[in-house]
């Protein structure tokens, strides 16, 4: 059975990849392959991954199966106390629908009692119709159109969805 593990420093270069590889599947038609590099060099170069480990406030955590890393999730403290947010969550398109999803939501929450939070949050691109619907099934509900200018031109057209667990 995989199991989720804190990312270590050893990881980085790795997790790096694998997000290039299930950015460009999943959000082809989504966004430009230019928005796509472009956020992916402002949230996965090895840099900026390997500095967030060093942050008390940010939990990187991959899936592992047989040795290898087979997705990740990040979660992060917001400017509001109570708040958990799941900043991302990726599994790869091989290993979905297996509820490793799930597992990870699970690991967040668990978390989330931890530091004593009470809400888990997330954004989500409108047109990610398959995560919407998992996000529902966990229990998130939408609570609101999150517009975000990210610089250069570009914008994310989320939802904001929560869940109080
Ligand atoms: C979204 C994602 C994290 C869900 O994880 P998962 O392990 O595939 O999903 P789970 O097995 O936990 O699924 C739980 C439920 O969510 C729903 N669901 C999951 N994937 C779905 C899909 N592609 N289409 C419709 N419903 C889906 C189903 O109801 C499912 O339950 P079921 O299989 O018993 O019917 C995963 O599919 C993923 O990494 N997607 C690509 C990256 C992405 O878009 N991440 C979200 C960024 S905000």
């Amino acid at each position: 059975m995989p199991e989720i593990l804190s990312i270590s420093h050893h990881d980085v270069t790795g997790i790096s990849s694998l997000a290039r590889e299930i950015w460009f599947r999943q959000y082809q038609g989504i966004l430009s392959n230019d928005q796509i590099n472009y956020m992916l060099a402002q949230r996965y170069c090895p840099r900026v991954i390997d500095a967030q480990l060093d942050d008390e406030k940010i939990w990187w955590r991959k899936l592992v199966s047989d040795g290898g890393i087979i997705g990740f999730s990040c979660y992060m403290r917001t400017m509001h106390a109570a708040e958990l947010k799941i900043d991302k969550l990726y599994i790869r398109h091989d290993h979905h629908r297996k509820g490793y999803g799930g597992m990870f939501i699970n690991d967040a929450i668990k978390i989330m009692h931890r530091i004593t939070c009470s809400t888990l949050i997330l954004t989500v691109n409108k047109q990610n119709h398959s995560a919407i619907h998992a996000y529902q099934r966990y229990g998130f509900k939408i609570m609101c159109d999150s517009v975000v200018d990210i610089g250069s031109g570009f914008f994310m057209n989320d939802y904001l969805m929560v869940m109080t667990p």
